[in-house]
């Protein structure tokens, strides 16, 4: 079943209450439906859906419990529910909400569904009212992202690796007259991204870096990296069974890029928009990175291999040095980077990390905005000292397990300078128990909050 928006309301449509915890009594609802909602012990409890009959027996309207009537973060998305768990047919909210486009976008996104490997299309489609005052083309265009993001992450490697990345991005482009190019194979070391290069020489399809132009070039720049692990096996440094199971995310931080990029162009903001990402497999063979190589960065930085598992900042540090030529307004990385990013704030939380203060207030006050949670996290420089290397000018890891998130950061610190505003973003990109508005699987983060700083900077009022 799928989940659409409708701008005007049919005869037909049936109501939707949101219930706050044991406010039962004071909604306004008709008494049948209070009965009923007695009856089966509903007093708004967080997150259930209770559908009310008719008196004939039809579907007459459903209620939501959201629990605390506090709703701060994560619980401005419990519409989410509604998308998965009503009943087919035409809906719309009966109570005012504080954020009424936030809840129609949860209803969206918590109705996805991945279906690309099996058969489960049954036509049927539930249809929510749009609220009044609110712009469905804007709601829609950010759900198109978030399913994008989705789609793109839960594709199995074997049709997700780098060939198939820089497919999905040049489709993106096509849609909105946009430049792409990639940069593929050897052609990476004669042009000097040879880390890009090292990383992923050993995959079944040839590294590259993709790269998207987009806008006017004298308009403000802003730059997206993303990490484009296809695979990511840890290399000759394997990952165990457990560790790799759910690796064909390794592109997470791509494919919310690419969201982004997706919303940026739908919207057409004045910016002049640039996608850098490097595409590649972390596989093992008998041209693999070694643990102990030393590569030599574009910047001309040397990077000792002490873990051929902390690959993302060694396609990404060539991939920001690139970036970060152009001297970009905004430059942005997202990634999955690190294990110590999910040790420390979990799967729903993404930290990130930045220089600028202002920048690092802007994020967290869209990011609470929006419902897409972030958290700021320190470029901790005294730790910078412990990316030392005896033979290079530094390792790409630490050894003694510490800060591990922070350390990954600090080390693509070294390879932006220039940028006027940089933020590195450590997300999970998976959602590993199922939320409001996010079925398990492969997760849009960060960049709906991106979005809305970008806006607030950028767009024509
Ligand atoms: N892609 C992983 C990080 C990761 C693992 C993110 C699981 C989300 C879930 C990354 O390439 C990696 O393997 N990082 C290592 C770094 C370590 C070798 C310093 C890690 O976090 O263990
Ligand atoms: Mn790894
Ligand atoms: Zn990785």
């Amino acid at each position: 079943m799928s989940v659409e928006i409708v701008t005007t309301k049919s005869e037909n449509s049936r109501p939707v209450w949101f219930i706050a915890k044991n406010k039962l009594a004071e909604a306004d609802l008709p008494s049948s439906i209070s009965a009923w909602a007695k009856a089966h012990d509903f007093n708004g409890q967080e997150g259930r859906v209770l559908v009310v009959p008719t008196a004939d027996g039809s579907i007459g309207g459903a209620l939501l419990g959201i629990g605390s009537e506090d709703k701060s973060g994560q619980g401005r998305l419990l519409a989410g529910y509604l998308g998965r768990q009503l009943p087919a047919g035409d809906w719309h909210f009966a109570s005012t909400l504080d954020d009424a486009g936030l809840a129609i976008l949860a209803a969206l996104m918590g109705g996805y569904s991945f279906d690309k490997y099996r058969e489960n299309a049954d036509g049927a489609v539930r249809r929510f009212a749009l609220p009044e005052g609110i712009n469905a083309d804007e709601i829609i265009q950010i759900n198109e992202a978030v399913t994008l993001v989705r789609d793109l992450i839960n594709t199995p490697t074997s049709d997700m690796g780098p060939e198939n990345l820089e497919q999905a991005v040049r489709d993106l482009g096509a849609k909105h007259n946009a430049s792409v190019s990639a940069i593929i194979g050897e052609e990476l070391l004669e042009q000097n991204f040879p880390m890009i290069h090292a990383v992923g020489r050993a995959g079944s399809q040839a590294p590259r870096l993709i790269d998207l132009q987009w806008g006017d070039p004298s308009a403000p720049k802003v730059t997206l990296v993303g990490k484009g692990v296809c695979f990511d096996t840890g290399g000759l440094d394997i990952k165990p069974a457990s560790g790799m199971l759910l690796m064909k995310k390794d592109m997470g931080g791509a494919a919310n890029v690419i969201g982004l990029a997706s919303m940026i162009m739908d919207a057409n903001l004045p910016v002049c928009l640039r996608v850098l990402i490097p595409a590649v497999e972390n596989s093992i063979a008998g041209n693999a990175f070694r643990p102990g190589d030393v590569l030599t960065s574009r910047k001309g930085l040397t990077v000792e291999i002490g873990n051929t598992d902390a690959e993302g900042r060694l396609v990404l540090a060539d991939a920001l040095t690139l970036a970060d030529e152009d001297e970009p307004e905004i430059l942005v990385d997202m990634a999955t980077l690190t294990g110590a990013a999910r040790v420390a704030l979990g799967p729903e939380l993404p930290p990130y990390f930045t220089h600028g203060d202002d920048f690092a207030v802007e994020i967290a006050e869209a990011a609470d905005k929006v419902a897409d949670p972030l958290w700021r996290m320190p470029l901790w420089q005294p730790y910078e000292k412990r990316l030392s290397s005896r033979v290079a000018d530094l390792n790409n890891v630490t050894t003694d397990g510490f800060a591990g998130a922070v350390t990954a950061a600090l080390f693509l610190n070294r390879f932006v300078t220039k940028a006027k505003n940089w933020s590195h973003f450590d997300i999970y990109g998976w959602v590993p128990v199922e939320r409001a508005a996010s079925p398990v699987g492969g997760e849009a983060q960060a960049i709906r909050a991106l979005y809305y700083v970008l806006k607030a900077r950028f767009a024509k009022s």
